[in-house]
């Protein structure tokens, strides 16, 4: 927690109850710094000269605290990957290194067994299935006892008569991880977009793959040896259509380019469109967002990921409107956006460009969806500085509205697993918009001007009772 001193009462001479307490303000506040400095101190030793076994256990205590589980500090001499090995002979692992060596001694705190895997069918037998908790990172099943496959993915809600359904849609990497060549990212190809569904957000049935990736046909956009990424899915009122968004891209990621598919019912299946360089400009990292007045946009990476573009979409969602774009976060090198709206201001969460390596997101406001954007800062609150750095962990995808809880929402993320694409993670938390903004703004003379976005890590969390159709 940060402190701001902003100013320094004179204590005077006659000894006012008043001076007494400001005195023992004082000295609280004197005690308070002296023990960030040394913290400050101590961590810096940690990650000069301490070496591996010190640094390994600072971290695994950091990582315990967020996680408040019973871990172990790992051997001092664990096994490496030889690859990892050689790349840092002489110093310490970072967090992030750690996090993606797979061979790790602590792999476990990211990456849990499935033994504690977020389980349904185990709900009311004591297990982490009881209560109908989220447990950010652990492996999550599906109502058949399979890990959910809806990676890069976001949530559609459809209410139909005074029932709701949750619909989530995301990439399936239920396939084996490989580099296509030396080079090049690890990738699984392309299978298709997986459909769960929910009344609770907690229980997911799978309802099958809705958009199929193409086996033989390599001139098709979805052939398995391409990439399709992020997809997300919003309703047409006027169509009456299901509209389906996502990345299109080759191996090299040179399409760079977005798809879109359509259909008749949430669950598919999707007929697959056509892919397009939105506006004539690259794209790769996108989403869509569907307004209250039922204008839709899409927001996309572009210019080499520089910046981002955002721009409105056709009355039937199925193309972009013509010259209706505006640059955003110019030079900023975001991606991975995630759009939401709350009294009328518009946010988003974006993340930096470093693959499948987690780094810091970044809360974004503005007044016009068109722009002009502001950037806040660093959302994430709570856990370590280490893991908010790092947004626990991962990366966001989607913000999902709690419907009759304003100001609410579920940040969704995925927690990338690049040695076992399929084994990545979710990462769920409560996303709060409220209070002041902590940094002075560009354009607002220094006043914030909008309210403080918080993600707040919780080793475990679950929904208010009888919130979200829970009994
Ligand atoms: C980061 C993106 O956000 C992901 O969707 C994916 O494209 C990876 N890069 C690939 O390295």
């Amino acid at each position: 927690m940060r402190v701001r001193i902003k100013h320094r009462k004179p204590i005077g001479r006659c000894c006012s109850l008043s001076a007494a307490v400001w005195s023992l303000v004082g000295c609280v506040l004197l005690l308070h710094c002296y023990s960030l400095l040394h913290h400050q101190r101590h961590s810096n030793k940690g990650k000069m000269g301490g070496g591996d076994v010190e640094f390994r256990a600072r971290l695994t205590h950091e990582l315990e605290e967020i996680e408040e589980g019973g871990f172990q500090v790992p051997p001092p001499k664990g096994r490496r990957s030889p690859r990892a090995a050689k790349r840092r002979p002489r110093r310490s692992f970072t967090p992030i290194e750690e996090f993606l060596d797979e061979y790790s001694p602590i792999r476990h705190l990211f990456f849990p067994d499935r033994i504690t895997a977020i389980d349904p069918l185990m709900e009311g037998n004591n297990g982490s299935g009881s209560s109908r908790y989220f447990y950010p990172g652990r492996m999550w099943l599906d109502t058949d006892g399979n890990p959910i496959q809806a990676h890069g993915g976001g949530v559609l809600y459809v209410k139909k008569r005074s029932e709701g359904t949750y619909y989530w849609y995301g990439e399936n990497k239920d396939g084996p991880t490989y580099h296509a060549h030396r080079r090049g990212a690890a990738r699984v190809d392309i299978i298709g977009v997986s459909c769960y569904s929910s009344n609770d957000l907690w229980t997911w049935k799978n309802e099958g793959i809705v958009l199929a990736g193409e086996e033989t046909d390599p001139s098709h956009d979805l052939y398995k040896l391409n990439v399709l990424e992020r997809p997300k899915v919003i309703y047409n009122d006027k169509t009456h259509k299901y509209v389906m968004w996502m990345h299109i891209d080759d191996v090299n990621y040179t399409k760079a380019s977005v798809g879109v598919a359509v259909s008749g019912h949430p669950t598919g299946p999707f007929e697959y469109l056509y892919s397009k360089q939105p506006h004539g400009f690259d794209s790769r990292d996108m989403t869509i967002f569907k307004d209250d007045d039922g204008l839709a946009y899409i927001i996309y990476s572009s210019d080499d990921n520089c910046e981002l573009h955002i721009g409105r979409l056709t009355d039937d969602y199925l193309d972009v409107v013509p010259n209706v774009m505006r640059r955003i976060l110019v030079g900023k090198r975001r991606e991975a956006p995630a759009l939401f709206k709350h009294q009328g201001t518009y946010y988003m969460i974006t993340s930096g460009c470093t693959g499948w390596a987690p780094n810091e997101a970044l809360a974004h406001a503005a007044e016009s969806i068109m722009g002009p954007w502001e950037t806040m800062g660093n959302p994430c609150v709570g856990g370590t500085k280490v893991s908010q750095d790092a947004t626990f962990f991962s990366q966001s995808t989607y913000v999902l509205p709690l419907p009759g809880l304003p100001g609410m929402f579920i940040f969704m993320a995925d927690r990338w697993n690049p040695a076992e694409l399929n084994n990545s993670r979710y990462v769920w938390l409560p996303l709060v918009v409220g209070g002041a903004a902590d940094r002075p703004l560009e354009y607002s003379f220094g006043f914030p001007l909008w309210s403080r976005v918080s993600i707040y890590w919780h080793r475990r969390w679950r929904l208010p009772n009888g919130s979200i159709g829970q009994k």
